[in-house]
This record gives C-alpha cells, structure tokens and sequence, in this order.
C-alpha cells in the first residue's frame, strides 16, 4: 500500500517527531510511506474559482504547489493529515492544503473516491479541543467519497519533545489504516 502522510505543522516540531514514530511503524509492514511537510513548499492561497473544486489544476495560481505537488499526490491508497490543534481546529496549512484539492465538483474525477482517510490530531489542551478537527476530516470523507480510516490523538505541549503517545492506541489506528 502506498500511504501519504500530510504534514500540517508550521514549524519542525512535535508534528514532525510524531510523524517519524508513526512512519517507522508502517514501513516494518513494508508498505510505502511518504511525508509531505507543507510548511516547506510555496502553498498559495486557494483564489475561491471552481476548478480546484474540480480536481482541476488551477490555472490562475502557478506555484510549486500547482506545479509539482499537486499533480504526485494522486496516486496513493491511503492519506494521513498530521496536524496540531491551532484554536480547536487544524492549522491554516492544513486547511489551505484540502481547499486546494477538493475535488467534490466533478463526480469523475474524484481521485480521493474510495480511498482511505484518517487524521492525527495533537495539542496542549483537552480532547475537547481535538474533536471539531475529526468531525471535519469525517465530513470531508463524505463528500469527497473517502473510506474513514481512523484517528489517533495525542497530548503534546509548545515545548518541542513533550508529548505522550500511548503505544497501544497508535499501534490499533496503523492496523486500521494498513
Ligand atoms: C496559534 C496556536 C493555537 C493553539 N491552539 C490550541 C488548541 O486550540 N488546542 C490545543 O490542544 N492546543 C493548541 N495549541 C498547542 C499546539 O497544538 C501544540 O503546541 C503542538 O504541540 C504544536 O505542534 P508543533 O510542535 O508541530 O507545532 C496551539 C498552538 C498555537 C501556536
């Protein structure tokens, strides 16, 4: 199987050593795992036309996004948001990142139809925080024709290195996604 996991961290940070656990994990399995940290490409802002709304590769924005990125990320079997939990929700980049591939508009070319999609959530405050965050990646599976495949959640703090993933758990949402 191969699984892309979707960095959504504004900085190199608890995402990022999380991120490294949850591969590692995964690659024992022998499947493919690749890490897309958005933070370090030029991610413009979605400009609100349709075409991105179509799959399409929107001709108004030419970035690195447009050209490069948008058109590998399409032929994976599974898909992994990693994000922090920035005002109960996910990060900017995050959001900006799924605005730019949402592909509800044309019913055939839905490449996420059938795919799995499952989110890791972390932050500082209480699983209050976290939910609003899965509630979207669920509506986003219904609309975008996505099989859910799980969440994991975890404590973590501003301070890079501090947090607490319960091994049991992680080791439960990876079986789910592989
Ligand atoms: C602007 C901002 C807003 C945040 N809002 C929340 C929040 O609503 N709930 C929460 O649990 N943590 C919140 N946090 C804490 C981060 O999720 C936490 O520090 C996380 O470890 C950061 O991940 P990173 O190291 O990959 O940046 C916030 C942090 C920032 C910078």
């Amino acid at each position: 199987m191969r699984i892309l996991i979707i960095n959504g961290s504004h900085r190199k940070g608890n995402t990022d050593i999380a991120i490294n656990k949850i591969k590692e994990e995964i690659l024992k399995t022998k499947d493919i795992v690749d890490v897309l940290n958005l933070k370090d490409i030029e991610m413009k802002l979605p400009d609100g036309c349709e075409i991105c709304a179509e799959s399409g590769i929107c001709p108004n924005i030419l970035d690195e996004f447009s050209k490069k990125i948008e058109p590998s990320i399409r032929n994976y079997e599974a898909y992994i948001i990693a994000t922090p939990i920035w005002s109960d929700g996910v990060t900017p980049l995050t959001k900006i990142f799924w605005d730019r591939i949402v592909s509800w508009c044309h019913t055939d070319r839905m490449y996420l139809k059938g795919k799995k999609l499952a989110i890791i959530v972390h932050g500082m405050a209480d699983e209050n925080s976290w939910d609003l965050a899965i509630s979207w990646i669920k509506g986003v599976c219904s609309w975008e024709g996505s099989v859910f495949a799980g969440s994991f959640k975890f404590k973590s703090s501003s301070k890079v290195g501090d947090i607490q993933i319960d091994e049991k758990a992680l080791s439960t949402f990876i079986n789910d996604i592989i």
